[in-house]
């Protein structure tokens, strides 16, 4: 899907554990200027709603499960993140919503750009309008 992708990061397994690196324009496209992640998410919880005019992100599900749609003005896809060495980018102008977390998730987020609110599109609508030109 367009602005979406995953990437598979190096898993490296020895008898003290699993380590995962990620390198900021080695292992994914962009430097990473922000780290965030989201943990105790209630069942039935939907997070997101909302989509970013600049930001690039890649989300990693590094404990537990979580299911993300990501939607443009002409499809839509739901990937399940189960795998702490698997990244999802979300590029710009993209629709998305986090649901099904596990009660033990963590969803760890490597984003491009400090916090900027103005850079989200919180209503459907006006996402509509401005990503139309776009697909
Ligand atoms: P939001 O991005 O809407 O979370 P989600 O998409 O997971 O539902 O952010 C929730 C709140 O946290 C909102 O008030 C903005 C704030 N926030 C920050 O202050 N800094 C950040 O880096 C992020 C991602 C959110």
């Amino acid at each position: 899907m367009y602005n979406c992708g995953l990437f598979k990061f190096i898993d490296i397994t020895d008898k003290y554990g699993h380590l995962t690196p990620i390198e900021g324009k080695i292992d994914i496209p962009f430097d990473i200027k922000r780290v965030y992640y989201i943990t105790k998410v209630e069942k039935d919880t939907t997070r997101g709603y909302h989509a970013h005019r600049k930001l690039h992100q890649v989300l990693v599900c590094v404990k537990g499960s979580v299911k993300i749609k990501m939607a443009n003005t002409k499809e839509e896809k739901i990937y399940t993140l189960d795998n702490s060495s698997v990244g999802l980018y979300i590029g710009p102008y993209i629709w998305r919503e986090m649901f099904d977390f596990s009660e033990d998730a963590v969803l760890l987020v490597l984003a491009s750009e400090h916090y900027d609110e103005s850079d989200y599109i919180r209503n459907i609508d006006f996402y509509m309008e401005e990503a139309k030109k776009r697909f």
